[in-house]
């Protein structure tokens, strides 16, 4: 089988890194990739959201399968193009994209179908936004998000009206979203443990995936500004059986069943950010695509074939499949560009990487890195690198992952010390 992957993250390298290890695949490409995904797989120099250059490039090589990383091409209607031309893919179509890409057409759906959530309106104008976030009645604090694609940035968390004010304005005027921030949705902050879930859709099965643990702050004690992810760990320790059960019946099933109702049948991973609340899960969010970096602690514990299952999501065979996870925890701890997620020096060399690659249960991820014509690997992003450790529970994948790290260094790297500690405590008090 020929396969294509879309992206240049961590998140990307962890699929090919999977896929490869399938005896299916034979040719393994990644657009535009990084310098841990061309040791794996052939680079194509194409951007990941150059949507006509891609589905040009698929359309002459007849892929197999296009597994598509990021929301953007998704969310711009890639995968239609690429069924146009008759070529599966893995990914949503644009219409069931904007679970991730339009706030408002979530959080409208959501109603619509009764799924938990927290209580929301819609603003499209200033004044009336404005008029609404100053009155005494509304109650705080609450969450101001723009509605579109923001890169991680268009959700404010407001303690004030001062502030959702500020929020909500500097979107409705195109100020600092562009077209992104032309509608706001204002919603209630809940309160509670956030978790992440994934589930792989055909249109009409849904299967269940391993569930993950992110940590979103930038600094330790979950301090400092939010980041696309400062490390992971995988099962959760909040979602229990019953926690997920609940999560399958009262959001997968209704949302799955929902957009099919209404005509944007689901194809792909579908990762919803969930709360859970005193009153039960409730969505924060849907996200179209695979999270980052959470692919990196999901795949190293897949027990079984990869791209069988994209396929199957792709095709429409997803009750053929069962996905099987091995009984282990995987953390990954990610190592950052000083600065980040501000801005951030690039260039800087990378050391440390064999010493710690090669190592029993060690999988390094890279993100943002570029490999020299002489061999050197350095840093061309916010995030570097995942480094992903195995472990026979969380206090012996976090021993492994941080001994990892110490391995690593470059210069003004930055890291959290404290990924999965929380719960590894809670997970010795109960054992003893
Ligand atoms: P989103 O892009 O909607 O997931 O928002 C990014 C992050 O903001 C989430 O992962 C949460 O940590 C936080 N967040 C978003 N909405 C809410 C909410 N209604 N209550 C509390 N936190 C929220
Ligand atoms: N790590 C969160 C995300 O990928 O959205």
């Amino acid at each position: 089988m020929k396969v294509l992957v879309i992206g240049g993250g961590g998140r990307e390298h962890a699929l090919v890194w999977a896929l490869r290890r399938s005896a299916r695949v034979r040719t393994l490409r990644c657009a535009p990739g990084n310098a841990g995904t061309a040791a794996l797989a052939e680079t194509v120099p194409i951007p990941a959201d150059d949507v006509a250059g891609l589905a040009e490039h698929a359309a002459t090589e007849r892929y197999d399968l296009v597994v598509v990383g990021p929301e953007a091409p998704l969310v711009a209607g890639l995968a239609d193009r690429l069924l146009e031309l008759d070529i599966p893919v893995f990914g949503p179509s644009a219409a069931a994209s904007r679970m991730e890409g339009s706030k408002v057409f979530s959080k409208e759906f959501m109603e619509r179908h009764a799924i938990p959530t927290a209580s929301f309106k819609v603003f499209r104008d200033e004044s009336e936004a404005r008029e609404y976030l100053m009155a005494e009645g509304t109650a705080y604090p609450l969450v101001v998000k723009a509605d579109g694609l923001a890169a991680g940035k268009g959700v404010i968390l407001a303690d004030t009206p001062e502030v959702a004010a500020e929020a909500a304005c500097g979107m409705l005027t195109g100020r600092n979203f562009g077209e992104a921030g032309r509608a706001v949705v204002v919603e209630e902050m809940l309160q509670g443990t956030e978790a992440s879930f994934f589930v792989l859709a055909d249109g009409n099965h849904v299967v269940e995936l391993a569930t993950c643990q992110d940590y979103k702050r930038a600094l330790d004690g979950d301090q400092g500004p939010n980041t696309g992810g400062m490390g992971t760990y995988s099962p959760s320790a909040y979602l229990d059986d019953a926690t997920r059960r609940i999560v399958m019946d009262a959001i997968v099933s209704p949302t799955i069943a929902g957009l099919k109702s209404e005509g944007c049948p689901y194809r792909g991973v579908l990762f919803i950010g969930v709360m859970l609340t005193d009153e039960g899960p409730k969505v924060l969010e849907y996200n179209c695509r695979f999270g980052d970096p959470e692919t990196q602690v999901l795949l190293p514990r897949l027990d079984g074939d990869w791209f069988d299952l994209l396929l199957a999501s792709a095709t429409g065979t997803l009750d053929q499949v069962r996905p099987a996870w091995l009984d282990r925890t995987a953390v990954c701890v990610v190592m950052a560009a000083g600065g980040y997620p501000g801005s951030y020096g690039k260039g800087a060399a990378i050391s440390g990487l064999d010493r710690a690659d090669g190592r029993d249960g060690i999988v390094v991820f890279h993100a943002g890195t570029t490999r020299d014509d002489d061999g050197a690997v350095r840093t061309s992003g916010g995030r570097v690198l995942g480094v992903t450790a195995l472990g026979d529970d969380l206090t012996c994948a976090r021993r492994k992952a941080y001994e990892a790290v110490a391995e690593i260094t470059w210069e003004g790297e930055q890291h959290r010390t404290d990924i999965g500690a929380d719960a590894a405590a809670t997970l010795e008090a109960i054992r003893e």
